[in-house]
């Protein structure tokens, strides 16, 4: 038997927690051979601790032979101890009346403490996938409170956003979603990304000459990707919680056991190419392999895009002078 991967899940109890834990003690994030243990984090208020208690109950009756142990816990330290993944779902949500600037702040209190405690306890090699809001943001400042911590370990959720235009892309051209490659979103997690298709195929074909459609490009397809998250709120009430979930087990799936070849978004410290200045955290197009992510480089940058792909790093510029005098 694998020895078992420590597993750090903070926001447990969430929406997105609950949609994600299941699946991990299945096998379905790092393999159906591999046992975890689960470290379960939340917040220190007992209905948030009671909520997480019913979770691990729960995961306590399906009998995964796969779940090697769980910690559920209101320390980070605690939660973060000896973690080979770690999964920071959750964040502070945006209360009525409260200003971008104010919500920005209250996360980079939560993002500087948890990097500090990874910094301390975790797994020299630690691999953070940051999903809570602003994610690319939280990323950045959990890397920069974890300088023991190689920063290339930190990511942010992009696959999302990459799921989603890809089904898209699959509706609009009427080809099989599977057979979708080399697409990619730039930038952000917010709605100013940039699913970018100019180098996507089907089956060897560009997407791009089939559609052949620069307003469909421009006027739907941007912003409909875009806006999803907005557009399954106001249909469901609630924020994705399923389908964030998925997204990130297929992030840390594909990181951990490889994409096979396939081009995947992840949002990590830019190393500088494509204008993207060094340290941002920005959604670029990756492969992976035996547990690191290479760049896709070389590509061609058009005006169109330049533009696309200016705008999204102006708004992480910006969220980062924001939180800039915290990090000292
Ligand atoms: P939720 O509100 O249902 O759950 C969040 C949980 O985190 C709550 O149980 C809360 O008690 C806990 N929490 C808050 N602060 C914490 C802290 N400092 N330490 C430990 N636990 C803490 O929210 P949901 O729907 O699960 O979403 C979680 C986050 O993921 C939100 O920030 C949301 O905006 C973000 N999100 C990101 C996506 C992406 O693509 N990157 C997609 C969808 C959601």
């Amino acid at each position: 038997m694998k020895t078992p991967v420590r597993v750090a899940v903070t926001g447990a109890a969430g929406q997105i927690g609950y949609a994600l834990l299941f699946r991990i003690a299945s096998g379905e994030m790092l393999g159906k051979d591999q046992p975890v243990i689960l470290q379960l984090l939340e917040l220190p208020i007992d209905k948030a601790q009671a909520a997480l208690k019913g979770v691990m109950m729960e995961l306590e009756d399906c009998a995964f032979p796969l779940l090697a142990g769980m910690v559920g816990t209101d320390d980070p330290e605690v939660a973060f101890k000896d973690a080979d993944v770690a999964l920071l779902v959750g964040a502070r949500p945006r209360g009525p009346g409260m200003e971008r600037k104010d919500l920005l702040l209250e996360n980079a209190k939560i993002f500087t403490a948890q990097g500090a405690a990874l910094n301390k306890v975790a797994s020299r090699n630690v691999k953070v996938l940051v999903v809570g809001n602003p994610a690319n943001t939280n990323a950045y400042i959990a890397m920069k409170s974890a300088p023991d911590l190689p920063a290339r370990n930190f990511t942010a959720m992009l696959r999302l956003d990459h799921n989603r235009a890809l089904s898209q892309l699959a509706n609009q051209a009427n080809v099989a979603v599977g057979d979708i490659e080399n697409l990619i979103v730039w930038g952000n997690h917010s709605p100013t990304m940039y699913p970018d298709y100019r180098f996507a195929t089907a089956k060897g074909k560009s997407l791009k000459d089939a559609i052949n459609d620069a307003d469909w490009n421009a006027n739907t397809f941007i912003p409909q990707v875009g806006k999803r998250g907005a557009a399954i709120i106001e249909a469901r009430g609630l924020s994705s919680a399923a389908s964030a979930a998925n997204a990130a087990i297929d992030h840390v799936r594909d990181w951990l056991l490889g994409s096979n070849g396939k081009w995947v978004t992840m949002g990590v410290p830019s190393d500088g190419s494509y204008g993207i200045p060094e340290g941002v955290i920005y959604g670029v197009p990756v492969i992976t392999a035996n547990g690191e992510y290479t760049r896709v480089e070389g590509l061609a940058v058009d005006d169109f895009s330049r533009a696309a792909m200016d705008k999204t790093l102006a708004e992480l510029e910006e969220e980062r002078a924001g939180v800039a005098h915290l990090l000292g």
